[in-house]
């Protein structure tokens, strides 16, 4: 079960946000909206994700194979003439290039994209990564085992795991957050729990939120069915919304089944459904059906439909 305390600070679980002691330069922050991913540390070290004060985000890059890797992934959606592989630019934040900012007297490349929290008064948002098989295909031994046993009972049973996510709940305005420690001891079951308190519907279902969820998921799927372009591996679908319209909605005390969706059709009511982090995307040299990616994308559609009948609390 989840912690329902209400918490008015960020919280990575045991991980530390340790981006206090790096010197940031001038119109950059860390990005305060992450919940999965690498984060600052200084220890291992590692850098997290950024915040330009011109409001796009900044994705460090340092890795010298994974960096350069990524990097050419968006360029290739930018300079493709396939219609398919310009199709999937829908689905993902717009790239807005690279930039090299200087972190502790240290140049770090960076990829450069639309925040798709950009302007949300109450952003939740939740990582979801996608895939039982999370390590490339010529990993070693050692790297296999490690990601094997990592977020295991989630992946065995749904193919998919939930490395982070943040929300606040909208009926007693509290904000949950949790990172990737949670994610990795999460059970089948809590999963649902997880993705049911997300979306705000442990005081009924919006149904205007889960349906433009489902709309989004099912164009992304009708992509992935016909792409022999990539593997995708260790990739995951970034879900966003502002609490601050499901407020609204709350209020008018609309629930699943009861009507047309109407969260989505408002203007400021963008609930975002991309796909994000391309480090670990291989060429398909055999052109065959990516199953791993595919076959957990249909199961997080199956969760979605089934939300109400599969929460715990619902089934006898
Ligand atoms: N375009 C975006 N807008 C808003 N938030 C984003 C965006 N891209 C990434 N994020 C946030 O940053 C987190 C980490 O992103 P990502 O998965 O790309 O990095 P990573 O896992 O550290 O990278 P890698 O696996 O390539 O080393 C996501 O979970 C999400 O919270
Ligand atoms: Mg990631």
């Amino acid at each position: 079960m989840l912690d329902k305390e209400p918490k008015t600070m960020n919280m990575m679980d045991e991980d530390s946000m340790d981006s206090i002691s790096y010197i940031f330069p001038d119109n950059v922050k860390p990005f305060v909206n992450q919940v999965a991913g690498h984060e600052f540390t200084k220890a291992k070290p590692t850098i997290g994700m950024m915040k330009h004060a011109d409001g796009y985000v900044l994705k460090p890059v340092p890795h010298p194979v994974y960096g350069p890797r990524e990097i050419n992934f968006y360029k290739t959606l930018e300079t493709t003439c396939d219609p398919l592989l310009k199709d999937l630019k829908q689905y993902i934040p717009q790239y807005l290039g690279t930039k090299t900012i200087e972190l502790d007297n240290k140049d770090v490349r960076c990829i450069c994209m639309e925040d798709i929290t950009k302007d949300f008064k109450l952003p939740c948002v939740m990582d979801v990564k996608i895939g039982v098989q999370t390590w490339e295909p010529d990993a070693p031994q050692e790297k296999i085992n490690v990601e094997k046993v990592k977020y295991a009972a989630c992946k065995k049973r749904w193919g998919f795991c939930i490395p982070g996510f943040q929300y606040y709940n909208v009926t007693d305005g509290s904000f949950m957050r949790r990172g990737k420690d949670f994610g990795k001891r999460m059970s089948a079951q809590e999963a649902i729990q997880a993705l049911y308190s997300f979306v705000n519907a442990e005081h009924g279902i919006k149904y205007g939120l889960v349906a433009s969820i489902l709309e989004q998921l099912r164009k992304i799927h009708a992509w992935f069915r016909h792409q022999r372009d990539f593997l995708f591996f260790s990739s995951s679908i970034l879900f966003a919304y502002d609490a601050e319209n499901v407020k609204l909605f709350v209020d008018e005390g609309e629930s699943w089944g009861d009507g047309e969706s109407s969260v989505h059709n408002e203007p400021d009511s963008k609930i975002s459904v991309c796909m994000i982090d391309f480090a670990h995307v291989l060429p398909n040299l055999e052109n065959k059906v990516d199953t791993n990616y595919l076959t957990s994308l249909e199961k997080l559609i199956y969760v979605f439909e089934n939300l109400t009948e599969l929460y715990p609390l619902n089934s006898s």
